[in-house]
């Protein structure tokens, strides 16, 4: 049996990783988060109700499942106060959550200098600004890098450590015409109320579980192409989207974990601006893609981006993230198509030259153009398909042509929403053949 699992998105990020990893939770002890914060948006749909979690782990509604907050989180209390709110409406609890107090706080300066830098970066860079969520995750992850940040534990020595941080944080930022060392000590002491129940030594949680022989799930948040190192830079999020974030992010060592596993799109989507090659946007395919898999953000309700499945990007994903199996989503929304292209490489517009890796240089991902396959659609109904026989015919193709380009076997499939649209072909936790 493995024991710990890590489930990292693959692609440009919403590949429908909440799903993925409500329904894996029935098998684990803990669900834990290990790194972005209220600019994920996770969408579970359960009992004909939908949840959204931006901070939350998905395996929320399992009443015996121990949720943990890991430190590579940050955290902004005011939003996630409106997330348990939700939660406690629907008459479910938030007991069994646990909240690292080594994690970063997001302050209201914060989210004022991300939407300062998405301004000043859309005047002055031809207009290029990155397409944020606005919630302040890059210049959080920015302090905690640059030693300027607060952290969960530093609200529970207010007087000495959170006192003089603030006083150096005003300082160094030149905040002293916005706020005073009052004012923010207010808002902290907010903080403090929202988080006390919650915040702990989760380190000492997760290797106690370790110890015990506990199932670890670990759930990522957004994708590997909006990874801080390896992502489509700059237009990536702060944190280590890939499998390794799931390691720094919580303590848990590597040698720990047993299996990891991507979730991906059966087509893709991005969000925010961006290289995308085989972007469909703007066409009638594109929105019939969008209206058809309802692709509108989570957290900020844009509109998504939409294009064929780019198996270089795959490709990528599988290596950067080390994975042993893909959960495929979305499967569904292709139902209707005659046809569905699948991009297997790169050719440049100019020199003829064929790439089958995604280049560093964004200059360079703009002059490549996806060189395309066509596969015939299976214009029949996944929707209630139980086995991966019961898919049709080319879909079942469909699926086996992207192990093949992605040389990554399809563990799980999702054709809907619900947490009963998900059939295995081999049980991540248990590795075997379903
Ligand atoms: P996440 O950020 O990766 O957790 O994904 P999101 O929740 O942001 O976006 C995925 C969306 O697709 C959600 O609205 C899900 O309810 C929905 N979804 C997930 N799996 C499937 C599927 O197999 N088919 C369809 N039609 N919708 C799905
Ligand atoms: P989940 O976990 C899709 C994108 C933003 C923007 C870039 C940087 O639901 O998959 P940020 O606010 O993080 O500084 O924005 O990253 N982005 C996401 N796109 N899904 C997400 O999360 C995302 N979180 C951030 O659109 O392009
Ligand atoms: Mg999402």
């Amino acid at each position: 049996m493995m024991t710990h699992l890590i489930v990292v998105g693959a692609q440009w990020g919403d590949e429908g990783k909440a799903k993925v990893v409500d329904q894996l939770a029935e098998f684990a002890d803990m669900v834990i988060r290990s790194q972005g914060g209220s600019n994920a948006g996770h969408t579970v749909k359960f009992k004909g109700e939908t949840f959204k979690f931006h901070h939350l782990p998905s395996g929320l509604l399992y009443e015996d499942k121990t949720c943990i907050i890991g430190t590579g989180v940050v955290l902004a209390p005011d939003f996630l106060q409106e997330e348990l709110d939700s939660i406690h409406a629907k008459g479910y609890s938030t007991q069994n959550l646990k909240i690292s107090d080594r994690c970063h706080l997001t302050f209201p300066y914060h989210i004022a200098q991300d939407k300062q830098q998405e301004t000043l970066r859309s005047t002055c860079t031809n207009g290029t600004k990155i397409g944020t969520t606005g919630k302040g995750i890059g210049p959080t992850y920015m302090d905690k890098v640059g030693r300027m940040g607060i952290r969960v534990a530093d609200l529970f020595e207010p007087e000495t450590v959170l006192k003089e941080q603030l006083a150096s944080i005003l300082t160094q930022k030149e905040l002293q015409q916005l706020f005073t060392l009052e004012e923010l000590y207010t808002l902290a002491m907010r903080y403090k109320t929202i988080l006390a129940p919650y915040a702990c030594d989760t380190l000492a949680i997760l290797q106690n579980a370790l110890k015990a022989g506990k199932q670890l799930l670990f759930e990522g948040a957004q994708g590997t192409l909006l990874d801080i190192d390896f992502g489509t830079y700059p237009y990536v999020t702060s944190s280590n989207a890939t499998a390794g974030g799931a390691c720094t992010g919580t303590g848990v060592g590597p040698s720990k974990i047993d299996a990891t596993l991507g979730v991906m799109k059966a087509y893709l989507t991005r969000v925010g601006e961006g290289p995308f090659p085989t972007e469909l946007s703007d066409t009638v395919i594109g929105e019939r893609i969008c209206e058809i898999g309802v692709e509108y953000g989570t957290t900020t309700g844009r509109k998504r981006r939409v294009g064929w499945f780019d198996a270089v990007i795959a490709r990528f994903g599988v290596e950067v993230n080390g994975l042993d199996g893909i959960a495929l989503t979305k499967l569904d929304v292709l139902d209707s198509f005659e046809t569905i292209d699948v991009c297997t490489g790169y050719v440049h517009i100019e020199t003829g030259q064929h790439y089958d890796r995604l280049p560093t240089s964004l200059t360079l991902l703009s002059q490549l153009k996806p060189i395309y396959e066509t596969h015939a659609g299976w214009l029949t109904d996944t929707t209630d398909c139980k086995t991966f026989q019961a898919l049709p015919a080319n879909c079942q193709a469909y699926v086996k042509r992207l192990e093949q380009l992605m040389d990554c076997p399809v563990w799980m499939v999702s054709v809907g929403p619900d947490r009963e649209q998900t059939f295995m072909r081999r049980h991540p936790f248990s590795l075997e053949t379903v």
